[in-house]
């Protein structure tokens, strides 16, 4: 395995993004850092390149992609109207962990909208993100470009938050055919927040679609309205599907109260590690206890890795402790949610 040479991981190396920058204008696949988790990139408007995201990724091809852009970005580029809110919040949160989806602009192709009338927007704060995307940017004629990229994972997996994951999770392909961009672990380690402000110019408010690390709260702060939850009508987000985020060992989210009941009972019969927030009191013989965090920014930047290195380890079912019911744990508790439910 040949990795991609960057001397400081935060600092991007020039010539290596203009390679990469090069291998999106030729319709290839760039996988590169955000801030989020890791990202598996190609030309937002080309049709053929969007289609090797999903064929690469295994992903139903109606399910739509986030268009990441550069700072600064004509956003009239890509929707078909900006409105007020979202101004409001790109100047709050963007550069940043937040995707606002609008109505698609006309001339952009449906491909990377799975065929839906919106497109989904970002702008990362990650440094390397941001170089990929600027230098993209200024070799595209008209100087507008877009990022489509999904997580760099196979179809409801866990996403990458390291370069090594993405390294892992894609083994069939060269480095010829997905060339990986190396920018440390990813800080906030959980998926952006989705808010979806499409129907605003039918009178439907603000509506979150994915949780994430910009909260319902502070969004609902930013606007003065209350953000609500998806209706029937609201736009299809494959990070909504019951079962997502899943690693390959069962996962079982288990109360406080219930935890020292069962591990017991099911340390007799299956291979076990616990994730608690204080192992010492599930420590049961032959039971692997580990701590995690009673931070949630610090829970959601450690869950994926601690996720991939466990399912290395040969156990038969990870035990979570159930966390706090309260919104600062909402994008946790909703990632945990849909890796338990693939085990239902
Ligand atoms: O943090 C993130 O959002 C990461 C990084 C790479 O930016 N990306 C990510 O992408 O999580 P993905 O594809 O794994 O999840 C994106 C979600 C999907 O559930 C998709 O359905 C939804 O965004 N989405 C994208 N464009 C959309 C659109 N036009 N309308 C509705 N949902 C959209
Ligand atoms: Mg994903």
């Amino acid at each position: 395995m040949t990795q991609a040479p960057v001397s400081d991981a935060l600092n991007p190396d020039s010539a290596l993004i203009q390679q990469a920058a090069k291998r999106l204008l030729d319709g290839g696949l760039v996988a590169f850092p955000t801030e989020t988790v890791y990202g598996l990139g190609a030309d937002a408007e080309n049709p053929a390149a969007i289609a090797g995201i999903y064929a690469a990724k295994g992903r139903p091809s109606s399910h739509p992609i986030i268009v990441h852009v550069a700072p600064g970005a004509n956003l009239d580029h890509w929707a078909a109207t900006v409105p007020a809110q979202a101004q409001k919040l790109i100047n709050a949160f963007w550069p940043g962990p937040l995707t606002l989806i609008l109505k698609r602009a006309p001339g952009i192709p449906a491909d990377v909208a799975g065929g839906q009338d919106t497109i989904g927007l970002r702008c990362p704060s990650h440094p390397v993100a941001q170089a990929l995307l600027t230098a993209f940017a200024a070799l595209k004629p008209g100087g507008q470009a877009g990022v489509a990229a999904p997580s760099a994972n196979k179809f409801g997996h866990v996403s990458p938050t390291q370069a090594a994951h993405v390294r892992a999770e894609f083994p069939e392909l060269s480095d010829d055919q997905l060339l990986i961009l190396q920018g440390g672990a990813s800080n906030v380690g959980i998926e952006s927040t989705i808010l979806d402000l499409s129907r605003i110019d039918q009178g439907v408010g603000p509506v979150l679609l994915r949780p994430g690390h910009i909260t319902q709260d502070q969004i609902a702060n930013v606007l003065g309205e209350p953000v609500r939850k998806p209706d029937a009508q609201a736009p299809r987000v494959s990070g909504s599907l019951k079962a997502h985020y899943a690693p390959r060992t069962p996962v079982q989210l288990v109360d406080r109260s219930d935890l020292p009941a069962l591990v017991s009972k099911l340390a007799r019969e299956l291979k076990l590690v616990v994730l608690a927030f204080d192992p010492n009191t599930y420590n049961a013989p032959g039971v692997d206890t580990m701590a995690c965090s009673i931070e949630p920014m610090v829970y959601a930047r450690e869950l994926y890795a601690l996720l991939r290195y466990l399912d290395g380890r040969g156990y038969q079912r990870i035990l979570i402790e159930r966390p706090p019911q309260n919104t600062a744990w909402q994008a946790i508790n909703d990632r945990l949610g849909r890796a338990a439910a693939a085990f239902e």
